[in-house]
């Protein structure tokens, strides 16, 4: 507490002084979600709750394309990013010219990216989806085909849940592709009654050996609601540090792999962004209607 009091408190005082609230992804350390957020969840809350979003400046402490999704749902409002080197494997996976290059390979099946990706890529898709959402937006296409691009795992992850046939890309999460199931087995082999929660961005045949799979909030509001006394979260660390208040009767095995993406965001960095007003997010005037279009028939699908 001595060592981040003073931040707290400045970054209070700026919020209150620019009027200004702060998104923060569930993936941000404890100080910045439990000390400082006005809002937290998982990608796709967060696009649905900075629409409305009603104080003049949003601070987004996530990777960039959250940032992204922010503006382009509410763009009347300044959106700031207290780094806006916080990238994302996914997002770094595609571009838009590779997505039109998908639709000329594959006439009339529909293109549905993951939000992990650049206002650009979404510009050039049918529509966006979350981990939360991917099988509903999928299936909501009437199609029989659907490219779900670019994270190859949550492709095959959602394949297994659907007779629509997916094609996918390339691309993977570099935090989640980590994981192998022999990590799931060695836990199990442990700890016979520990309750194993995986992201869908991990490789399926992790996920095979999991209880449970789902987004982050999915996640979280498992284990708040079933209460395991001994849980391991398949994911990114600072998620079973930041559900922990909230779960007093679990335990948490830490068995995480770190986003260097998400672990720029610092408290000396939205400081310094307040303050400064500095790092504001754009985008692009040719791009923002059909990205903004493509996030919006999402969260109608949802
Ligand atoms: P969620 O939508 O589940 O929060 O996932 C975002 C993300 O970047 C996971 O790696
Ligand atoms: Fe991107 Fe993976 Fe980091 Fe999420 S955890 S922001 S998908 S690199």
């Amino acid at each position: 507490w001595p060592v981040i009091a003073p931040y707290v408190d400045e970054i209070i005082r700026l919020k209150k002084e620019r009027n200004a609230v702060i998104l923060a992804h569930n993936y941000q350390t404890r100080d910045i979600f439990h000390c400082v957020s006005d809002i937290v969840g998982d990608s796709l809350a967060l696009a649905v709750k900075a629409k409305e979003v009603d104080a003049d400046v949003m601070v987004v402490c996530g990777v960039h394309f959250m940032a992204e999704t922010a503006k382009l749902l509410n763009p009347s409002k300044k959106v700031l990013i207290p780094d806006p080197e916080a990238g994302c494997s996914l997002a770094e996976s595609i571009t838009g010219a590779d997505v039109q290059k998908l639709r000329e390979d594959n006439p009339g099946v529909p293109i549905c990216t993951y939000v992990n990706t650049s206002a650009d890529v979404k510009a050039h898709v049918d529509i966006c989806c979350t981990s939360a959402n991917a099988k509903k937006v999928v299936e909501s296409l009437g199609s029989d085909k659907v490219l779900l691009i670019p994270d190859q795992f949550l492709a095959a992850n959602v394949a297994k849940t659907t007779d629509v046939e997916i094609l996918t890309w390339a691309g993977q999460c570099e935090v989640h592709e980590l994981y192998r199931k022999e990590d799931i087995q060695q836990i199990r082999k442990d700890h016979p009654e520990c309750v194993i929660l995986a992201h869908p961005e991990c490789p399926p045949d992790v996920l095979d050996e999991a209880d449970f799979s789902g987004s982050t909030t999915g996640m979280a509001d498992y284990v708040k609601e079933k209460k395991p006394e001994l849980v391991a979260l398949i994911t990114e660390c600072s998620m079973s540090d930041n559900i922990r208040a909230d779960c007093p009767d679990s335990e948490f095995i830490m068995s995480c792999s770190m986003c260097p993406h998400m672990k720029k965001i610092t408290l000396q960095k939205i400081v310094d962004c307040l303050r400064d007003m500095s790092n504001e997010v754009f985008v692009d005037d040719a791009i923002a209607k059909p990205a903004r279009a493509s996030i919006e028939a999402m969260i109608s699908a949802s």
